[in-house]
């Protein structure tokens, strides 16, 4: 898994039986300074980016391979010992109102380089039945972070943020809430040099400007009603910088969008999560102190704690959840939930590249 916060890779084994999930291995890395810029550049048209993008998607398999092999030596398995990789691939644009999602990563390079089957592009089929493609991950927190009895609500905080409603005797639902940390990642980087604010040191430095936070609230997508799913093709830096009038000092712009992002998850939850007791985090935003505690303050009725505490990794349920959506796959299951995403109907995710 790689995700839109373009901190790196985060990679899984994994073995699904019929008594659970057990997360074997797992293994980080990071993406280099220029890898991740030139990601980003890809986010916008420019020159030549085909093929840009096709070198670009070479690069990343590489890397993918490499978190791969590390993945498996930490634990001395051999690649003939793998089912699956599931790689979700780099997304550079997200249209399902176009009808096209796009992860790059050459799919077929990381199955030569690895030896090992792959299955990528989860997101296009659901897209083709109508679908947003996202999110995909409720369907594997449906699987095994469910209460009979307690209405959970597990939030992922990475690039954006995205939650599963858990209610016990209704369907599984789930949407894209908005900016994870992608705007205070980016908003820290130009500011501080630093690729994010460490426990919203620096935000609690500054004071929220409510007349520019209203103003980013007023985004019509916050009031959307689901499905919906978004990514850096909305919330980028043009967009926090069209709400600017220029004079805010940075640490009080820093400040509101910590504010923005727990405004965001807290709205969500209480518009659409109705009766909501218990809060689960994961991603990388998890780690934010300040962020917990600011949702923890909006959300009095409900605990709030990290999925840790269930027993399931927080910073690996992602990478987690694509194995299993791998392993569908190769089932021939369908994976997603047509209730989350929007499609006509369940589909089978994802496109092979065998060993
Ligand atoms: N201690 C921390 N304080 C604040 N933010 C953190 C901390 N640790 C991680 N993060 C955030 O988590 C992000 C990575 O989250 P991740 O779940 O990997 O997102 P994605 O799936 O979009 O890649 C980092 O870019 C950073 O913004
Ligand atoms: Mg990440």
């Amino acid at each position: 898994m790689s995700g839109t916060s373009l901190d790196g890779i985060d990679a899984a084994l994994v073995a699904f039986s019929k008594t659970g999930t057990e997360l074997i291995s797992k293994f980080f890395l990071p993406f280099d300074d220029t890898l991740k810029l030139t990601i980003l550049d890809l986010h916008q048209p420019s020159h030549n980016e085909l093929h840009k993008t096709q070198l670009t998607g070479n690069q990343l398999a590489r890397q993918y391979a490499i978190a791969v092999d590390s993945l498996l030596k930490q634990v001395s398995y051999l690649p003939g010992q793998i089912q699956a990789i599931g790689c979700h691939g780099q997304t550079i644009r997200h249209c399902p109102e176009h009808g096209y999602t796009l992860q790059i990563g050459n799919a077929a390079l990381l199955a030569e380089l690895t030896g090992i089957t792959v299955v990528n592009d989860f997101r296009s089929r659901d897209i083709a039945a109508g679908g947003q493609g996202a999110p995909l991950v409720p369907a594997f927190h449906d699987k095994i972070l469910r209460h009979p009895d307690i209405h959970r609500v597990i939030v992922n905080i990475g690039g954006i943020s995205n939650l599963t409603n858990l209610p016990p005797g209704n369907a599984t639902s789930g949407f894209d809430c908005g900016p994870g940390n992608l705007l205070m990642d980016a908003w820290c980087m130009e500011h501080l040099g630093l690729p994010f604010d460490a426990d919203g040191a620096w935000a609690a430095t500054g004071n929220v400007l409510p007349k520019l936070l209203d103003r980013l609230l007023a985004e019509p997508f916050f009031a959307l009603p689901p499905p919906k799913s978004s990514g850096r093709d909305l919330f980028n830096m043009a967009w926090l910088q069209s709400h600017l009038h220029g004079e805010e000092l940075p640490e009080d712009v820093q400040a509101t969008l910590l504010a923005l992002t727990c405004t965001t998850i807290a709205e969500a939850i209480i518009a659409q999560c109705r009766g909501a007791r218990e809060i689960y985090l994961c991603g990388g935003g998890a780690h934010n102190s300040a962020l917990r505690r600011m949702l923890a303050g909006k959300l009095p009725e409900c605990s709030v704690q990290a999925t840790d505490v269930l027993g399931v990794d927080g910073d690996y349920l992602e990478a987690i959840a694509f194995a299993w959506l791998a392993q569908q796959n190769r089932l021939n299951l369908p994976a997603n939930l047509p209730r989350v995403t929007g499609a006509a109907h369940p589909c089978i995710l994802g496109a092979t590249y065998s060993a």
